[in-house]
């Protein structure tokens, strides 16, 4: 750092943070948050005022280290502009580009102080004093310590009011699907103690937070023990959290088919807190490609699970992840996909083109399917489903249901709150509040969002 310039006070300093990527690292952002909070750091939403810029990365598809690259050379004249003030400006790099990438990112991107890997994030502070010494930090170790237990509870009053809240309770992923970053970047499947993940939950609640979405990159792999010493999976997790008095609302993402045991399945029969949705990615629906991406299971498997999952929650809401184009798949294996997607019809997915990512074995592949080929079957499989999450949308108008509300809407007095399934419902709020349970009748639908008339 330069001897010309001073920071501010201790507790003068400003963080900006820019999240890419899944809800992990929304999570990981606020927790990060915290821990700079608790070290004389404020939030800034304008990035001109910031003393420490933090760049929270996603690696998981293409041009994810492209961006982050470009992002970091337009900081650059902003660091320089800042420098022209008198005023010292810090930049770090955390997430999956951080760990992947590691040493590199100072290498291209000079002025970059801290490089930090998702499971070290509890030394960004320290790492952060380090570099005002003019060491320019990577940590992208796998801590043998839990960062969890580093990182700042989730206080009372710490935060800002959230009716909804994620908690994360599993990290990381042993299932190495062959396109997939994920295993390298995030590293092997690890599970926060159930102590550690109730006693957040109960401070969520403390804290007003109505509804938990539980978070893992294979959150249906946690496991974890009962304060008797009983082997706990995720199904018993959520019947416990379901006794939170103040929590109304669970839900959990992302899950992996193969971990969907009996037990989460008389979660979703029993438990009404439990909400009637369940993103189950299945990427392809042809058995050659998904034994070629190692996903473990047929196609005739995972419509089997459907089934036996809506027979215990008839009204589940199914969500999915696509992969169009991986290598190999022709025309008649994505026809297989458009088949799986016909049957299950899903109420949201998410889809997108295969992108070879280095290191992992697909990208060592022959056969990878030419660009115009993927946009093409994108497109097509973009349409299917959309048509599906309409359909899905347009079958809620006339029923009655509870919405949680959650923000207020464009237009005054209006709020928007969630559907059970997950979906967006704008009201006109009269009396009620943030935060609220009200009981709506819904009117209108369109692809991404419901409009309803509050009934009590
Ligand atoms: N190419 C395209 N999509 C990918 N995903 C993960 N890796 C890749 C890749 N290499 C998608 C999968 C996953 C979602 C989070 O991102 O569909 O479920
Ligand atoms: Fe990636 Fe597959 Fe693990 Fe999901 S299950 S994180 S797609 S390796």
């Amino acid at each position: 750092m330069s001897e010309q310039t001073t920071l501010p006070a201790d507790n003068q300093r400003k963080v900006f943070i820019k999240t890419y990527g899944c809800q992990m690292n929304v999570y990981d952002s606020e927790r990060m948050g915290e821990a700079l909070a608790a070290d004389g750091y404020q939030p800034t939403e304008v990035i001109e005022d910031a003393d420490l810029i933090l760049l929270n990365t996603c690696h998981i598809r293409e041009k994810a280290a492209e961006k982050v690259y470009s992002a970091l050379g337009r900081y650059r004249d902003l660091k320089a502009e800042r420098l022209k003030q008198g005023r010292e400006t810090m930049i770090g790099v955390a997430g999956c580009v951080a760990q992947a990438e590691g040493e590199e990112i100072l290498r291209r991107a000079p002025d970059v102080d801290v490089v930090i890997g998702p499971q070290t994030y509890h030394r960004l502070p320290e790492a952060l004093r380090k570099a005002k010494t003019g060491e320019r930090v990577v940590d992208t170790e796998y801590a043998v310590e839990d960062k969890f237990d580093y990182l700042p509870k989730k206080e009372r009053g710490v935060r800002p009011k959230n009716v909804s809240a994620f908690l994360t309770v599993q990290e990381g992923c042993d299932k190495f699907c062959t396109f997939c970053v994920v295993p390298y970047t995030r590293g092997s499947e690890i599970s926060r103690s159930t102590k550690q993940i109730v006693d957040e939950a109960r401070r969520l609640a403390e804290n007003g937070v109505r509804e938990i979405t539980l978070l893992g990159q294979n959150v249906n792999a946690w496991h974890g023990e009962s304060a008797d010493g009983a082997d706990w999976g995720l199904g018993d997790l959520v019947f416990h959290l379901a006794e939170i008095d103040g929590i109304e609302r669970l839900r959990y993402t992302t899950s992996h088919p193969r971990d969907m045991d009996e037990r989460l399945m008389q979660a979703h029969r029993d438990l009404p807190k439990l909400m009637p949705y369940l993103h189950l990615p299945v990427q392809a629906g042809s058995d050659k490609i998904l034994k070629a991406m190692n996903r473990r299971h047929t196609a005739e498997e995972y419509l089997a699970l459907i089934e036996r999952i809506r027979a215990a929650r008839p009204d589940i809401a199914m969500s999915g992840d696509f992969i169009v184009g991986f290598p190999g798949e022709t025309e008649e294996d994505f026809q297989a996909t458009l088949a799986l997607v016909e049957k299950v019809r899903y109420a949201q997915a998410f889809s997108f083109k295969y992108s070879p990512r280095p290191g992992t074995p697909g990208a060592e592949l022959g056969d990878q399917v030419p660009e115009a080929e993927k946009a093409d079957r994108l497109q097509r499989l973009q349409a299917m489903l959309t048509r599906h999450q309409l359909e899905f949308a347009q079958s809620r108008v006339g029923l009655e249901m509870d919405i949680l509300l959650e923000k207020p809407g464009r237009n005054s007095g209006q709020l928007i709150g969630r559907s059970p399934w997950l979906q967006s419902v704008v009201i006109d709020g009269g009396e009620a509040e943030i935060g609220d349970l009200v009981r709506v009748r819904i009117t209108d639908a369109a692809t991404n969002s419901l409009a309803g008339v509050r009934i009590a």
